[in-house]
């Protein structure tokens, strides 16, 4: 455990930066009472930690109305308040082959028991999607585009803007699973014509499991798909409209904001880019390395310029599973293998019947022995397979 090399980043980011379990431990011993719900101090207080996690999240992703900004418990949980509450009989969606079934699974059933019409874009040989592959698929009832914003399998970051902008000339809402990107790339929604965006504190937010979130901007209106306490004007019968009690249904993960709290003040803190930059560049030296290494196939990595720190291989002739075993019993390196929840990308891809591949995640507290010893593991097992 304590030599364990841990490159499963893309997972959940692993360890978290002190300040975020030592303000997670503090706040709930502290304060950790139910706000919203209570008018005493300590209810208040509480209170005002969930209102500036708000803004804070809502001025990070350039989010005007702070109120906006929902908490949910992860990205898989907002997505689908965004696809529950935006599509209905009759509509069409368009998508990508890049997303991970917390996209495509709600859109699966959308289409199955509401008869919800679907597209899949898929990516080209560099691993981006072509904004005039959505225009092209536009239709009179499309009625959501929703796109990966990296992706999690081969990190590519999809040109966001340029589809945002189409999608603002034709009026169609325009939502981005940005699950691996927030706390890597700056999502302006502003400036890329974001209409929704989902997220997760557990990634690249640096925060714990069990919280995320939305933003959904002026003019959008996401339908009630669920119903519940919200701690204010209990005698109304039907769920409140406003936000962001509109998209809050009973006592939310105090301490998980607490922790995605702590995570965001502590990239504002660094500098998202200096993250990112130390991030890259051990992204490059592994991607160069792994190149070297005969047998070793990569997957959509040839310019790492719209890049996150997410990389996938494989060993020729060899199924993922079994290198990820051998990186993690050989050699204490923890990466993820299998189809990493986005069987679309694989179908495309062809890794499906090799048991997709082996994704490798760089986090803020990886360092270069970190990368040299992956390399020279790789490069042992790639030998051995040669010789087999
Ligand atoms: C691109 C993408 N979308 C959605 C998710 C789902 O995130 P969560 O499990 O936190 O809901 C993940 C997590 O693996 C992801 O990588």
């Amino acid at each position: 455990m304590e030599n364990l090399i841990y490159l499963d980043n893309g997972a959940t980011s692993y360890p978290k930066p002190d300040e975020v379990y030592r303000f997670m431990d503090s706040f709930y011993r502290s304060f950790g009472v139910n706000p919203g719900r209570s008018g005493y101090d300590l209810c208040m207080e509480t209170g005002a930690l969930v209102d500036t996690t708000r803004k804070m999240l809502a001025d990070f992703f350039n989010g005007s109305d702070p109120n906006r900004l929902c908490f949910s418990y992860n990205s898989t949980d907002a997505l689908n308040l965004i696809i529950f509450g935006t599509l209905q009989t009759g509509d069409h969606a368009i998508t990508t082959t890049l997303e991970h079934n917390s996209v495509l699974r709600p859109l699966y059933h959308q289409n199955r028991f509401n008869g919800v019409e679907i597209d899949y874009v898929p990516f080209n040989r560099h691993g981006f999607i072509e904004p005039e592959e959505i225009k092209r698929r536009i239709k009179a009832n499309t009625r959501l585009v929703i796109v990966n914003h990296a992706s999690n399998v081969i990190g590519t970051v999809q040109p966001v803007a340029a589809i945002g902008r189409i999608c603002r000339e034709h009026e169609i809402p325009f939502a981005i699973d940005a699950s691996q990107s927030a706390g890597k790339v700056p999502i302006d929604m502003e400036q890329m014509h974001i209409d929704m965006v989902a997220f997760t504190g557990h990634k690249s937010l640096l925060g714990p499991t069990g919280i995320g979130g939305l933003y959904v901007r002026e003019g959008i209106e996401i339908r009630h798909t669920r119903a519940g306490g919200t701690g204010v004007r209990s005698a109304d019968r039907m769920h409140l409209e406003e936000y962001p009690y509109r998209l809050e249904y009973g006592t939310g993960n105090i301490v998980g904001i607490a922790g995605m709290h702590a995570g965001l003040k502590w990239i504002l803190e660094k500098g998202m880019d200096q993250i990112h930059h130390h991030e890259m560049a051990l992204t490059r030296m592994l991607r160069d390395g792994l190149r070297e290494i005969d047998g070793v196939l990569l997957y959509g990595q040839d310019d790492l310029t719209d890049h996150i720190a997410v990389l996938s291989f494989n060993i020729d002739g060899m199924e993922a599973l079994n290198t990820g075993t051998l990186l993690d019993g050989e050699y204490d390196i923890a990466c993820r293998t299998g189809l990493h929840c986005a069987p679309l990308l694989h179908e495309q891809l062809g890794t499906g019947q090799i048991g997709g591949t082996v994704r490798v995640g760089i986090g803020p507290f990886n360092t270069e022995e970190h990368i040299k010893t992956a390399i020279r593991a790789v490069a042992e097992i790639a030998d051995f397979q040669k010789k087999k």
